[in-house]
């Protein structure tokens, strides 16, 4: 799909720098880039490609979509984000989250994703049930992924890798524990623990496992844990796709 970006002024796009600074601070002060990346992804992951409905526009902003299942534990970031949402009230929230989740990657230490400006903000949340299910396989990644959001098998396996940051939370998802040693850190060691098997303290969801599983998905593990830097460069293409799911579509 060719991206047509629309301009945005000079004023919106200085807002957007000093913004990016701000959420730097925030999440080197918090320990919070997991979060941020979480509500980015959850955000964008709704975007139903035939109706063109859900995705990257600033709908997480509503109590009603906070409040779907897969969005247990959210309103954190949200309340988070608060303090630096105050300052940039002409940034959209479609624009905030995203760029929330840019920066999230990058200060962890992961590639740098670009970023284009000019989202806008839709009024409508998206319907329950369109984030993944945690306890289902590559049937169901393919459906969600490839048939309603419009992405590959490739970025199944690159996004999937964003597991490298945070954990499971008992009393948000009902799972609990990270899936590497090393939660706050952005690198390839989600594949590299993958494929190492189950370790004590270390957190597996199905939904990972099915990535060894499947004959397409599987080499592509192998190759992002032996290689960091094609883990990032697939990862950062997969990362832009996502966050303008159904923005700037010519
Ligand atoms: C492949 C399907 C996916 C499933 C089934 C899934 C499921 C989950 C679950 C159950 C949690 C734990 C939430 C909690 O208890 O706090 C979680 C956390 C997380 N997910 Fe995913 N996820 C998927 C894909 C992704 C993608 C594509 C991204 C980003 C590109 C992502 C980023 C994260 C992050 C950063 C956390 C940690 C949040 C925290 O520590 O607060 N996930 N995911």
């Amino acid at each position: 799909m060719v991206k047509s970006y629309p301009n945005v002024s000079e004023e919106y796009q200085k807002a957007i720098e000093k913004c990016k600074k701000k959420l730097r601070g925030l999440i080197a002060e918090k320990n919070c880039a997991p979060i941020m990346l979480r509500i980015a992804w959850h955000s964008a992951g709704t975007f139903d490609v035939q109706s063109k409905t859900g995705g990257p526009f600033g709908t997480m902003r509503f109590k009603a979509e906070q409040g779907h299942e897969a969005n247990n534990g959210i309103d954190i970031a949200i309340k988070l984000l608060e303090p630096i949402r105050e300052h940039f009230p002409t940034i959209t929230y479609a624009d905030f989250h995203q760029l929330a989740g840019v920066v999230a990657v990058e200060v962890t230490g992961g590639p740098e994703i670009p970023f284009h400006p000019g989202r806008l903000d839709k009024e409508e949340p998206p319907v329950e049930g369109r984030l993944p299910d945690a306890t289902k396989g590559s049937d169901h990644l393919r459906d969600v992924f490839v048939k309603q959001m419009g992405l590959s098998d490739k970025d199944i396996v690159a996004l999937s890798g964003a597991h490298t940051l945070g954990r499971c939370h008992k009393e948000r998802s009902g799972f609990e524990g990270p899936w590497t040693a090393n939660p706050l850190i952005f690198d390839n060691s989600y594949f590299k623990e993958l494929l190492g098997g189950e370790r004590e303290g270390l957190m597996q969801l199905a939904t990972d496992k099915a990535l060894l599983s499947d004959p397409v998905f599987r080499p592509l593990v192998e190759k992002y844990a032996a290689d960091e830097d094609a883990f990032f460069a697939d990862y950062a293409e997969a990362h832009l796709k996502l966050s303008e799911l159904g923005f700037a579509d010519a």
